[in-house]
């Protein structure tokens, strides 16, 4: 089984550090995992062009390419950011947009999606971002398998967010034991 996780971050901070320890406990538990770092693509936005809805791939020729290669073969996706008003951060964002080629095509795809979202503030409000990752799961083929919350991380070190994503990572990798619609909240 592999995962595929999105670091949406823009620097070596909290999101890094849930996704280093979520990535692990994925590989203590049998699984390969790849942690992307988004901020170091070329990584340019949806035009809306629509090419992908004609031909099934999507036309611009930057850091995409690799990550959409990479979740072709994964059998979980994880999204990862800090809130940013309220909302996924947009480095994040401009990714899940570029996986509009699935608007289309990919329904049938299976597999799960999850994803790790952290603020500073001590209650954020991270449905927003939540109810986009769900959709977005829908939309691309995945089953959606729960969010880990972290809030509070002004007051933090990024190292404290290890080992809620630790756990969080162990959650996930029993999804594949469960089968389809077994996901953890
Ligand atoms: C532009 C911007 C907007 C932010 N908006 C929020 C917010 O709405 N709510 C919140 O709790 N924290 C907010 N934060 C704080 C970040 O979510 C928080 O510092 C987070 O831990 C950063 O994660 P990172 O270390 O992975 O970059 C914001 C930070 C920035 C830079």
């Amino acid at each position: 089984m592999r995962a595929l996780l999105l670091d949406g971050s823009g620097r070596d901070g909290f999101t890094s550090a849930m996704c280093a320890s979520c990535s692990e406990a994925l590989e203590d538990s049998g699984w390969g995992a790849e942690v992307v770092r988004l901020c170091d693509l070329d990584l340019r936005h949806c035009t809306g062009c629509s090419a992908c809805l004609e031909g099934g791939e999507c036309v611009i020729g930057d850091g995409m390419r690799g990550v959409m290669d990479s979740f072709e073969g994964c059998d979980l996706l994880v999204l990862a950011c800090p809130i940013r008003f309220s909302g996924p951060s947009s480095i994040l964002k401009a990714a899940m947009d570029r996986f509009q080629p699935y608007w289309r095509r990919g329904r049938a795809r299976g597999g799960f999606s999850a994803a790790m979202v952290c603020g500073g503030g001590p209650r954020p409000d991270f449905s927003p971002s939540v109810r986009m990752f769900r959709a977005f799961s829908i939309t691309v083929g995945l089953e959606w398998a729960g969010c880990l919350e972290v809030p509070g991380t002004d007051g933090m070190a990024p190292a404290d967010a290890g080992p809620p994503a630790r756990e969080f990572g162990l959650g996930l990798a029993g999804i594949a034991a469960r089968g389809p619609a077994g996901g953890i909240v």
